[in-house]
């Protein structure tokens, strides 16, 4: 395990029935609040009247910033900056999912930037310059995924460029002040996008058990935990949406996995992340469908390298038999198991399905080339274990 440091400011407010807080909350924090939301799923679902009445009841006047995309991209953060700086808010509250809430934070910390924003993210070969402030940040999740309401994380794709790039910026500055977190505001998140949802709150904790450094039983323990739990609560909530119990436990179980808790001293990396973030901003691939696809592909090539550590995967996670068998085995029957996980909560498994067309060989190139562009260790390659070259990424 590695020497650790860990902090995490962020207040959680957790539970069925905590929207209600969200006035007295916000109200701590100023007058005015700009209130980004995605394009119309809140405002369908009712949730965004709810959240309005708690906050002109609160005394905390609303500034509304609309039409945040999935895959949020630069141009429109820089458009909610514009509108908050209009209307001088005190803060940002994010009501949606993980791209809203990302774009919140991108907002409250471009705000208070003076430098060009493209030099907060992170880009390989440069130093970036994360912000050291931000406006006063409260998430409200509605769909359990990304865990972006308990972490320092915000990934946008950058569409200033000719060709997009999807990067996160990561700072202490752009924690969530609070995440007030409902898991009833989630029960009319479709099908498909709750199943995302768990393919990426999976994906979380695999990166980091599988791509991290040895000795650390307890974060291996921690992972194992949360897919163990997303494997007996996932079906249900994509089963039916309104099963409040299953929401409540996949929220929790996506919080836990991004918050920091999970993988501080394995010094993990992230390559399959690196990878769907290059398909998104492409092709608007949903990040969760992107992952469902890559990850089980990724760890059937990664577990040449390391078949010890997804044999015990395997064998803890899926109960799958290890006796007097040859790990790599093992390993594989695990990752079948998960990917008939995946496919039977509805996720894609191959890139054919992500609606992307005609997939050629020269694009996978083109997509590998692109990941390194953004990602990449001091020879050339997609950090993780085993560290991925062009030609790694494209088998
Ligand atoms: O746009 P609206 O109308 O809000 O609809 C959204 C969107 O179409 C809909 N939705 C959200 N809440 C709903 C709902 N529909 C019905 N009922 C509700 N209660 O769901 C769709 C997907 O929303 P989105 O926010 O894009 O999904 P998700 O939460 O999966 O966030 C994905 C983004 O987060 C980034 C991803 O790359 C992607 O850009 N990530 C952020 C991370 C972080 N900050 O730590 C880490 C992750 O690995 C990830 O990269
Ligand atoms: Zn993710």
């Amino acid at each position: 395990m590695m020497k650790f440091e860990y902090y995490n400011p962020t207040r959680l407010i957790f539970g069925v029935g905590s929207l209600e807080k969200l006035g007295e909350v916000a109200s701590k924090y100023g007058k005015k609040a700009l209130l980004v939301i995605g394009r119309g799923s809140v405002k369908k679902a009712g949730i965004f009247d709810r959240a309005l009445e708690v906050l002109k009841k609160a005394g905390v006047e609303v500034v509304e910033f609309s039409g945040v995309e999935s895959n949020p991209r630069l141009s429109t953060v820089l458009r909610g900056v514009k509108v908050l700086k209009e209307n001088k808010c005190d803060m940002v509250i994010g009501l949606g999912g993980g791209s809203v809430i990302d774009a919140s934070k991108a907002i409250a910390a471009i705000a208070l930037y003076e430098g060009n924003p493209r030099d907060m993210f992170i880009i390989a070969g440069r130093t970036p310059k994360p912000p050291e402030k931000a406006l006063p940040i409260i998430a409200v999740p509605t769909l359990a995924a990304t865990g972006s309401e308990m972490n320092g994380t915000a990934v946008i794709t950058l569409d200033d460029g000719e060709i997009p790039i999807k990067t996160p910026m990561k700072s202490g500055a752009i924690y969530p002040t609070v995440a007030i977190v409902d898991p009833e505001l989630t029960v009319t998140v479709p099908k498909n996008y709750t199943a995302y949802g768990i393919a990426d709150i999976i994906a979380h904790v695999t990166e980091s058990y599988f791509n991290g450094v040895g000795g650390t039983p307890i974060q291996d323990r921690f992972a194992e935990g949360v897919v163990i739990t997303v494997l007996e609560y996932g079906p249900r909530a994509v089963e039916n949406g309104r099963d409040l119990e299953a929401r409540t436990q996949i929220h929790w179980a996506s919080i836990v996995a991004l918050n920091g808790w999970v993988n501080v001293g394995t010094y993990a990396q992230f390559p399959v992340h690196a990878i769907e973030h290059t398909l998104s901003a492409l092709y608007d691939v949903p990040h969760g469908a992107g992952l469902a696809v890559l990850n089980p592909a990724w760890m059937k090539f990664a577990a040449r390298y390391n078949p010890q550590k997804f044999a015990q995967f395997a064998q803890r996670v899926f109960g799958v038999s290890s006796e007097g068998r040859d790990p790599l085995e093992v390993a594989l029957e695990g990752i079948n198991r998960f990917e008939e996980f995946l496919r039977s909560i509805g996720c894609p498994t191959r890139l054919s399905e992500l609606g992307i067309g005609e997939i050629t060989e020269e694009m996978l190139y083109d997509w590998a080339e692109k990941t390194l562009e953004v990602r990449r260790d001091n020879q050339g390659r997609l950090p993780g274990i085993p560290p991925l070259s062009k030609e790694d990424i494209v088998e």
